[in-house]
C-alpha cells in the first residue's frame, strides 16, 4: 500500500498507525473534517489522513523550537528548504556545524534551524537530535552518515506535504495552551489525537519532555477541558492507566526502534465522545500490533 512518508524520523513515530485513525474517524462521522496534533513531531499520521483526503485539514503543534521551525519551513520556503537537502554535505564536519546551529536554538535563523533540525533527525542515530551521528565520529560503523539521507525521496515527501500547506496550521506553544486556547476555535467535526512524550526515558529521545506532576496535569486537561472527541497514546504503565483509569483504553504492542529494537506496550484511551471502531481493525492495523488487553 502507497504510504504518504513523513520526512522525520521519530522515536516513537505512530505513522503505521493512521489506519486506526483512520477507523476512529469513519465510525465516529469526522471523514472529510479536521484532525489535530497538539505533540506533532513527525506528524506522520496527520499526513497520511490529509495526503488521502480522509480529513480536509490538520492543525499541528510541538513545543519543540526546531521541530516548529522544520514544519514552517517546509511549508513556507518549500524551495529553499529543498535546495539545502539537494546541496547538503554529508560529512561528520557538516554535521558538527549543524549540531551547533541546534544548540544555539533560540537565536537561530529559523531556516537555518528547521533545516539543522532534519539533518541531525536524518543522520543521528535513530533520529534523536541529542544522539550520536550514524556510524560514529570516525564513520567506522557498517552504515555511514548518508545512510537515512535519501535527498530525492526526502525532496519528493516535502513537496508533496507543502502542495497542502492550504490546508496544514502549525503552531509552536506548549500543549497546555493549545489544548485550553486553540481547540475550541475548531469546528465540531474534529479528530483529536494526543501523543505526549513518553512517561518513561523520554528524556533520551526528545528535547522537550515531561516530568510525572506534567503527566498528571495534562490527563487532567485533557479529560476536563477538550470537548472534542480525542484519541491519548502512551507507553503503558501503572501511573498512565491511573490517570485515565475512568476512560476506556487498549494495550497494544508496538514494535519500534530507539537506539535498539524492542517491543514495548503502549496504550490508546478514547474520550467518552469516541465510537470504538469494531474490533477487526485492531488487527488490520498491522502485523506490528497485536490488542493485548
Ligand atoms: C511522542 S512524540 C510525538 C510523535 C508523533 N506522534 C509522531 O508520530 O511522530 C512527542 C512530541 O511532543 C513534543 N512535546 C514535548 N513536550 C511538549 C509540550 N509541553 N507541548 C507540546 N509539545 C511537546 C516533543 O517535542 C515531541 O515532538
Amino acid at each position: 500500500m502507497t504510504t504518504y512518508k513523513t520526512p522525520l524520523r521519530y522515536p516513537g513515530g505512530k505513522q503505521r498507525l493512521w489506519p486506526f485513525l483512520d477507523e476512529i474517524l469513519t465510525a465516529n462521522n469526522l471523514l472529510g473534517g479536521h484532525y489535530v496534533e497538539p505533540y506533532a513531531g513527525g506528524a506522520g499520521i496527520a499526513f497520511e489522513l490529509l495526503l488521502r483526503k480522509r480529513v480536509s485539514h490538520v492543525h499541528l503543534n510541538d513545543s519543540c523550537i526546531g521541530v516548529h521551525a522544520f514544519w514552517h519551513s517546509i511549508l513556507n520556503e518549500t524551495e529553499n528548504f529543498c535546495r539545502k537537502i539537494s546541496r547538503a554535505s554529508l560529512t561528520v564536519d557538516e554535521w558538527k556545524r549543524q549540531r551547533e546551529v541546534f544548540k544555539v536554538r533560540h537565536v537561530a535563523d529559523r531556516l537555518d534551524l528547521g533545516f539543522a533540525m532534519f539533518y541531525l533527525n536524518r543522520c543521528n542515530r535513530s533520529g534523536i537530535l541529542t544522539g550520536g551521528v550514524i556510524g560514529g565520529l570516525s564513520q567506522t560503523g557498517k552504515w555511514k552518515i548518508d545512510a537515512r539521507f535519501p535527498r530525492n525521496e526526502l525532496i519528493t515527501r516535502i513537496e508533496a506535504i507543502a502542495a497542502k500547506r492550504a490546508s496544514i496550521k502549525i503552531r509552536n506553544w506548549d500543549a497546555e495552551r493549545f489544548l485550553i486556547d486553540y481547540l475550541p476555535r475548531l469546528p465540531v467535526k474534529t479528530l483529536v489525537y494526543c501523543d505526549p512524550p513518553y512517561f518513561h526515558k523520554a528524556d533520551r529521545l526528545y528535547p522537550n519532555h515531561y516530568k510525572a506532576t506534567d503527566h498528571a496535569r495534562i490527563s487532567k486537561v485533557i479529560q476536563t477541558r477538550v470537548k472534542l472527541p480525542w484519541v491519548v497514546s502512551y507507553d503503558s504503565c501503572p501511573d498512565v492507566l491511573a490517570h485515565y483509569r475512568e476512560r476506556r483504553a487498549f494495550q497494544y504492542m508496538l514494535q519500534y526502534n530507539a537506539a535498539r529494537a524492542y517491543k514495548g506496550a503502549e496504550v490508546f484511551i478514547f474520550s467518552d465522545k469516541v465510537d470504538l471502531p469494531p474490533g477487526s481493525a485492531i488487527a488490520a492495523i498491522n502485523d506490528g500490533l497485536r490488542a493485548v488487553a
